[in-house]
């Protein structure tokens, strides 16, 4: 079947099987690499994209459901509209080094991009619970977390600036 949906700002049409998970059309149909898979069973959050602007795990969701709605994945965050500077939550993994071998970032990133929009600034326990869905084997999370908290403030200040 075919579907038509927005991804990463721009109109979309694609040819999906009934069966088809959103990451095997990401990455293997779509070339969009950066949504990544850790698991099979739904519980690493390497795979979260923002779904109609809610983050959802794209390892749960089927092709077909993205007929009409809006997908931002990794691939689309960035600083300002048209530019091509980091997202301010990129940023601040950078500045923060929250990651070390990088694999659970950008479903870290997405999730927390999704969490600082919804709550603007946060504290760590806020980010500590948010992120409860997503799994990294590398960094005892306290440099995510300083990360987090620093993209939310930086998001809050961009939005309280514009
Ligand atoms: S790949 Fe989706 S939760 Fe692990
Ligand atoms: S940085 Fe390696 S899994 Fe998180």
């Amino acid at each position: 079947m075919q579907i038509s949906f927005t991804l990463n700002g721009r109109p979309t049409s694609v040819d999906v099987a009934p069966s088809m998970l959103v990451t095997e059309l990401l990455r293997e149909h779509l070339n969009l690499t950066g949504t990544h898979i850790g698991c099979d069973t739904s519980q690493c959050g390497a795979c979260v994209v923002h779904l109609n602007g809610a983050p959802v795990k794209s390892c749960t969701l089927l092709a077909p459901a993205l007929d009409g709605a809006t997908l931002l994945t990794i691939e689309g965050l960035q600083g300002a509209p048209g530019s091509n500077r980091l997202h301010p939550m990129q940023e601040a993994f950078r500045e923060n080094h929250g990651l070390q071998c990088g694999f659970c970032t950008p479903g870290m990133v997405m999730t927390a991009v999704a969490l600082a929009q919804d709550k603007g600034v946060l504290t760590e326990a806020e980010v500590r619970h948010g992120l409860e869905g997503n799994i990294c084997r590398c960094t005892g999370y306290q440099n995510i977390v300083v990360s987090v908290m620093a993209g939310a403030a930086a998001m809050h200040a961009a939005n309280a600036g514009e």
